[in-house]
């Protein structure tokens, strides 16, 4: 880890906020400032989360989903136990991940979220490339697990195809956003789609 990168993470409010608070990841807070402002999520929610490793979103989703909700958190990486999630190893472009996503479901889902991020290149245009391919990934697992009326959330990082993807994905949601949190890093380039209400 670079030396100005560790001072910077150290200024960082959210990263701060998020050790004293105990969530695994600054992250938990664009999710919950995503929350406020759109209520995706509620008590007693059948949630998928698609790349939750380390899991700040998961603890997230288990304080809203409450005892009656299923929380299932999915990587590639593996996922610290976590009380109450159900934890899915393996990669999201892979069937057999899906096919064990469908099983700990046991029904359809009714929130399906993707964080996931491909490994950074620092080639903005090859960044969003494979950014884009992982929303459609999560878009087309939403399509397999969504209840008819369900929410989908998903991470990209901002380009050519953005355009594309927000068409795609309002043809099969009632109503399409595109935010920022402010938890989201100004110089970054993700922002995040919010399709709700599945048309099924
Ligand atoms: C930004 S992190 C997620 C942070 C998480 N939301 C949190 O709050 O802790 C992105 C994750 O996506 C995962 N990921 C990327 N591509 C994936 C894939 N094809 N299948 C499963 N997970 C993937 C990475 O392993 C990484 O852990």
């Amino acid at each position: 880890m670079g030396r100005r990168w560790m001072k910077e993470r150290k200024r960082d409010t959210y990263y701060l906020r998020a050790k004293r608070e105990d969530y695994r990841s600054r992250a938990a807070y664009k999710l919950l400032q995503l929350q406020d402002k759109f209520h995706f999520m509620f008590e007693g929610m059948r949630c998928v989360d698609l790349g939750a490793a380390p899991g700040g979103w998961l603890q997230v989703e288990l304080e809203i989903a409450g005892q009656k909700g299923r929380v299932i958190g999915v990587d590639v990486t593996t996922i610290r136990d976590l009380d109450g999630a159900i934890l899915v190893k393996g990669d999201v472009t892979d069937s057999r991940t899906i096919d064990a996503i469908r099983q700990e479901l046991n029904g359809n889902a009714d929130v399906v979220l993707s964080d996931m991020a491909p490994n950074i290149s620092g080639n903005y245009d090859l960044d969003h490339e494979r950014s884009a391919d992982l929303v459609l990934t999560a878009f087309s697992v939403a399509g397999q697990l969504l209840e008819q009326g369900g929410h989908f959330v998903a991470k990209l990082f901002e380009g050519r195809r953005s355009r594309e993807i927000r068409e795609a994905v309002s043809g099969s949601f009632r109503n399409v956003s595109v935010s920022k949190p402010a938890a989201s890093r100004k110089q970054s380039s993700e922002t995040y789609i919010i399709g709700m209400d599945f048309r099924g």
